[in-house]
């Protein structure tokens, strides 16, 4: 199985769990609704790759670790739809959870694809134990605080924003996850891996920003200056649409070059590249070289 059918696997196996027997039903649809289809996964996407890097020796857990990311991700962009945050009415190309279902059920879904993230790694976890400490901790601090998603979104709310600590913990935080979770799952020193995180984090928010303040490349499927709209700090407004460009391609430089030497290096950094051309909009060409 590939990467991409491995993680439709394990998603559907965790939604099927989490909506089966008595849940209410509406809860169930709106669980399944959240989560596919899916965007690109480029968070499981990216463990996988780094546990590959590795030698991916408890593939169980590897899969289950990405899915808890995305499930994660998936609950992020759920509660961040709501009107209480950016109000959207569209995400992922159709109404937002909250616009289809109300929004008791969009918070309770968001609730829900938490829990379920952790029960998804703590089942897996069952046959390879050893991992799980490390691996709990660390998806936990990607998502709380203080300096995870919920943190992240938090800034929103201070009268004054450091836009390096918004971006790093609402964004960066899940990919730096992403890479030391690949690492850990596959037995190795996690440490080395999150500059990598680090500098994918910082290239996809940069390249978010471009999608939505320049509006460049297609729709993306959840309506476009939405930033600017609710004042929200991007790095467009910042430095200009050359300047961001400028500023993508040397994060996707430095995040190839933040690969540490294992055996599975050079597809990583083919990987790396592949998705670096995915994030910029279409009619932008951005050399990872
Ligand atoms: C959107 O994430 C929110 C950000 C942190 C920029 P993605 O662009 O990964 O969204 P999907 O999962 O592909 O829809
Ligand atoms: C949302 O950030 C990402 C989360 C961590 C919840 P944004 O509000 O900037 O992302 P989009 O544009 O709605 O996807
Ligand atoms: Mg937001
Ligand atoms: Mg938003």
């Amino acid at each position: 199985m590939d990467a991409a059918a491995r993680i439709e696997a394990e998603l559907h196996a965790a939604i099927d769990r989490a909506g089966g027997a008595d849940c209410p039903p509406r809860l169930a649809e709106a669980l399944a609704y959240a989560v596919f289809p899916g965007g690109a996964r480029v968070r499981p996407q990216l463990l996988i790759a780094v546990a590959g890097a590795c030698g991916d020796p408890s593939p169980e857990l590897t899969d289950a670790a990405g899915a808890a990311l995305e499930l994660l991700h998936c609950a992020s962009l759920v509660h961040d739809d709501l009107p209480a945050f950016d109000d959207a009415a569209k995400r992922r190309g159709k109404p937002s959870v909250h616009a289809v279902f109300g929004e008791p059920l969009a918070i309770l879904t968001g609730d829900a694809l938490i829990v379920l993230a952790f029960e998804t790694v703590a089942r897996a976890g069952a046959r390879t134990p050893a991992p799980l400490p490390a691996l709990v901790s660390l998806i936990a601090g990607s998502v709380g605080a203080p300096g995870g998603i919920a943190a992240g979104q938090a800034w929103e709310s201070e009268p004054k924003v450091r836009v390096s600590s918004y971006h790093r913990a609402k964004t960066g935080a899940l990919f730096v996850g992403a890479t030391m979770a690949g690492a850990i799952v596959a037995g190795q020193d996690p440490r080395r891996w999150r500059r990598l995180g680090e500098k994918i984090g910082e290239a996809y928010q940069v390249a978010d920003d471009l999608l939505d303040a320049a509006g460049l490349g297609d729709d993306a499927g959840k309506g476009l200056g939405r930033d600017a709209q609710l004042g929200r700090p991007n790095c467009v407004s910042e430095l200009g649409v050359p300047g961001a460009i400028e500023r993508l391609k040397g994060l996707v430089g430095q995040a190839v070059d933040a690969i540490p030497d294992v055996p599975g290096s050079e597809a990583l950094r083919e990987i790396v590249c592949a998705q670096a051309h995915r994030l910029v909009p279409k009619n932008l060409v951005v050399a990872a070289e």
